[in-house]
């Protein structure tokens, strides 16, 4: 059988992604701008903090998810399935890429149902995309589809019009999201997550969301992948205004935040997010889960999975390390310690 574009155009994703020719190249996630306020006198117990929080109604081990990243393509099954494994070791959540393929036909349902199967417990994520969303004709039944076939815990919806406008088979046409969005909420009982690609979530745009429903706002902002980059090398073009595009991780975070005040929604921070002292700044600022997709694509393509599960050990000895130093025993204390901005301090 004849691949589909859709597949092709996922293999096609995966192999630009395995090389840094996608990342931002002056534009950096910020959080550079920030430095933590150190605690002389703590007196935290190294051993006993506690890095877990509750996500989805379920406890994690790590305020840390494998974000959306494949599914719909043969090669994918084998990536889904190292990913789901690696969560599942460190009971983390794990999203799923777009199911859009799933609803063209049959063929790779197993390369999304392979996650569920070998994450165990933890919080699933389904994936779509805003373009799907905007122009369904039968959106709920396609994102109960969805659902059923991931047993998500979760629903994402991936907003991408950066992406989609530089695509060579884009479809940058939006009309009707945020009303779709608003009758998925009212109509679906699994949460609404959604999310950008690295181009970030403003405070205006999520102020929008929540007010339609949404239960969670994964900003994906500028500073790590850059899809632009991918799409524009995809077809051989180059444009540096728009490669670098986007608002960055550190400002999403910072400015979604105060909408805290009059929603109760899950603040994800995501975007260029590759170590410990990203996470631990992250959530300093005001977000309740981090995530990472790239760079843990290009590690369980390189390593065995044991590597993979170590290297996000090692993050968190990171993160448990400054939580010592600012004197917080656990995630909660630690959402409140704030940063420092750098010019502060000079
Ligand atoms: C290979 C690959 C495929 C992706 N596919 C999807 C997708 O299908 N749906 C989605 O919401 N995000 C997708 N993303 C975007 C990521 O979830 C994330 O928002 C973005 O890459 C920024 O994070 P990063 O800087 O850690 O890569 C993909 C990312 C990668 C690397």
């Amino acid at each position: 059988m004849q691949e589909s574009n859709t597949s092709k155009r996922k293999k096609d994703h995966i192999e630009l992604c395995l090389s840094d020719n996608v990342a931002f190249k002056t534009k950096t996630n910020g959080f550079e701008n920030y430095e933590f306020e150190h605690f002389a006198i703590t007196e935290v117990e190294f051993d006993k903090i506690d890095l877990s929080t509750v996500f989805l109604k379920k406890k994690i081990n790590y305020p840390f998810l494998i974000s959306c990243m494949t599914g719909g393509t043969e090669e994918a099954e084998n990536i889904n399935e190292k990913l789901a494994v690696v969560a599942n070791e460190l009971q983390i959540p794990i999203g799923v890429g777009s199911q859009r393929q799933a609803l063209e036909d049959k063929k790779y349902h197993s390369s999304y149902r392979v996650v569920r199967k070998n994450a165990g417990k933890v919080p699933v994520l389904g994936n779509i995309g805003a373009a799907q969303v905007a122009k369904s004709k039968k959106i709920i039944d396609d994102i109960r589809l969805l659902i059923d076939l991931v047993e998500a815990d979760a629903m994402v919806i991936h907003v991408n019009p950066l992406q989609e406008l530089l695509q060579a088979e884009g479809e940058p046409e939006f009309k009707g999201l945020v009303k779709n969005i608003e009758k998925i909420c009212s109509k679906i009982k699994t949460p609404m997550i959604v999310k950008e690609v690295g181009s970030g979530i403003s405070k205006k745009a999520a102020k929008r969301l929540l007010e339609a429903g949404v239960k969670g706002i994964d900003v994906s902002g500028a500073g790590g992948t850059s899809w632009a980059a991918v799409e524009l090398i995809r077809s051989n073009k180059a444009d540096s205004y728009f490669q670098e595009w986007g608002l960055s991780t550190s400002y999403c975070v910072r400015k979604v935040k105060e909408l805290k005040k009059d929603f109760n929604f899950t603040l994800i921070s995501s975007g260029g997010i590759s170590n410990g002292v990203d996470i631990a700044k992250s959530i300093a600022l005001g977000a309740d889960v981090t995530a990472s997709a790239r760079i843990i694509l290009q590690e369980v393509m390189k390593n065995d999975i044991n590597y993979v599960v170590h290297l996000i050990q090692s993050w968190f000895l990171t993160v448990r390390r400054i939580l010592y130093l600012t004197g917080c025993k656990d995630i909660n204390n630690f959402k409140k310690v704030g940063l420092i901005r750098k010019e502060e301090m000079y």
